[in-house]
């Protein structure tokens, strides 16, 4: 590429150096830390995964259980953020309200010192443990109930669903909900993760930046489609009407909401653990007929899309798995916000080992020297 050379949404500029996670679009490969997402999925958990990605390394026993406990002790909420939680309209969109909330909690814990590593671990502590604390009591108040406390005894998949519902959850559910997490954890430099990192590099604090993130996240192009498929499927509403759908779409030369990706030229990786985790699911708790559908609309749209490199990404099977698991539709973004903590937490770590404020250039296409003209005579 010749320097100065301007590439649309800067495909294939690297913005970055990491060794936080890899992909390899082609084979269809994704690592964190070296360590493929089909291993992470299996044997491991997402509280661990994100120790993995924030600290580098795999925590030892006694690492994982201080990390854990902190998180676990840290899911409250101040009643002055659940005042402000009361003040939201009903209708707010949830990612607002993370939004929102984020950028007051860091008022709580004002910056101190981006060196001190205190103060690093508690923030990171604390965005974790209390996004889904934040978004489970918006919930129940949205609704006119109180917020359902977080229980430290359940895990931390468990404790979400349980303050979603006031309902512990079966033990495969909540697995199930725990290799989501781990899923969505990290994925390279992507929109929210890029805009995590230019905020990283002014030198603001992190909770700034994780809003910045969250608000970036929650595009429909991004991680705001999970919630455009499921309601693309209800749409859709029967198998018989799949064709017609995508036909209009195509026509039309509409996205379809949960295929393409700029990295992945194959079937992502994720989507195909998720369709497995979906099987899963539903041959215990029974069959969604919105699967047939997804279902059928892959098959069709491989005729027309595989040969343009365009699969199926995460954000296909994603919300057949949160809709069995009673999470509601405008909660599959944030949902994807509570996975996503530990990898933009582990960018900005990166970006303050090593910051230089970004700031690129632009190629000016506007005019010069031109005469102003005077109100009176425009
Ligand atoms: N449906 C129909 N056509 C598509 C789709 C799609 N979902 N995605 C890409 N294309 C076509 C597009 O119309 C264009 O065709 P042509 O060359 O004939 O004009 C070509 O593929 C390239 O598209 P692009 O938008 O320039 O490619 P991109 O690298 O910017 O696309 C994308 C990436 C994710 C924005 C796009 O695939 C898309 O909008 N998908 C639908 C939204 C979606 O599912 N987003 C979630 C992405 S994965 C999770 C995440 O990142 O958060």
């Amino acid at each position: 590429m010749a320097i100065g050379e301007y590439k649309p949404g800067l495909e294939g500029v690297p913005a970055t150096q990491s060794n936080i996670s890899y992909v390899d679009g082609k084979a269809g490969l994704l690592e964190y830390r070296g360590i493929r997402i089909e291993d992470l999925c299996e044997h491991s958990n997402f509280l661990e995964t994100s120790y993995l990605l924030i600290f580098g390394e795999l925590p030892k026993h006694q690492e994982l259980e201080k990390f854990e406990h902190s998180i676990n002790h840290r899911r409250r909420i101040k009643y002055r953020i659940r005042d402000m939680l009361k003040c939201f309209p009903d209708d707010a969109h949830p990612m607002d309200v993370i939004q929102a909330c984020v950028c007051a909690l860091g008022m709580f814990y004002p910056l101190r010192d981006l060196r001190d590593i205190e103060y690093i671990y508690g923030a990171t502590i604390r965005l974790i443990a209390k996004i889904p604390t934040i978004i489970a009591a918006f919930h129940m108040m949205r609704q006119g109930n109180d917020p359902v406390p977080p229980r430290d005894d359940l895990s931390y998949a468990a404790n979400f669903l349980y303050m979603l519902n006031e309902i512990e959850p079966d033990p495969l559910a909540a697995q199930i909900f725990d290799v989501c997490l781990t899923l969505h954890a990290e994925h390279t430099v992507n929109a929210s993760t890029f805009c995590a990192l230019v905020t990283a590099s002014t030198l603001n604090d992190p909770y700034v930046v994780l809003a910045a993130a969250v608000g970036t996240l929650g595009g429909p192009l991004h991680g705001g489609a999970n919630e455009k498929v499921m309601l693309m499927l209800e749409e859709i509403g029967s198998v018989k009407n799949v064709k017609s759908y995508l036909e209009a779409k195509i026509s039309k030369k509409e996205k379809v909401p949960g295929f393409g990706h700029r990295i992945y030229k194959v079937k992502d990786p994720r989507a195909t653990i998720l369709q497995k985790l979906v099987d899963q699911l539903f041959e215990q708790s029974g069959h969604d007929p919105y699967y047939d559908i997804a279902l059928e609309l892959e098959r069709q749209a491989m005729d027309v899309f595989a040969e343009k490199g365009i699969f199926a990404n995460v954000d296909f099977y994603s919300g057949l798995v949160y809709k069995k698991l009673n999470i509601p539709v405008d909660l599959f973004t944030p949902v994807f916000a509570i996975a996503r903590v530990p990898g933009w937490l582990a960018h900005w770590k990166e970006q303050m080992a090593d910051n230089r404020l970004f700031r690129p250039t632009q190629v000016y296409t506007g005019l010069h020297d031109v005469e102003y003209t005077p109100i009176s005579d425009r």
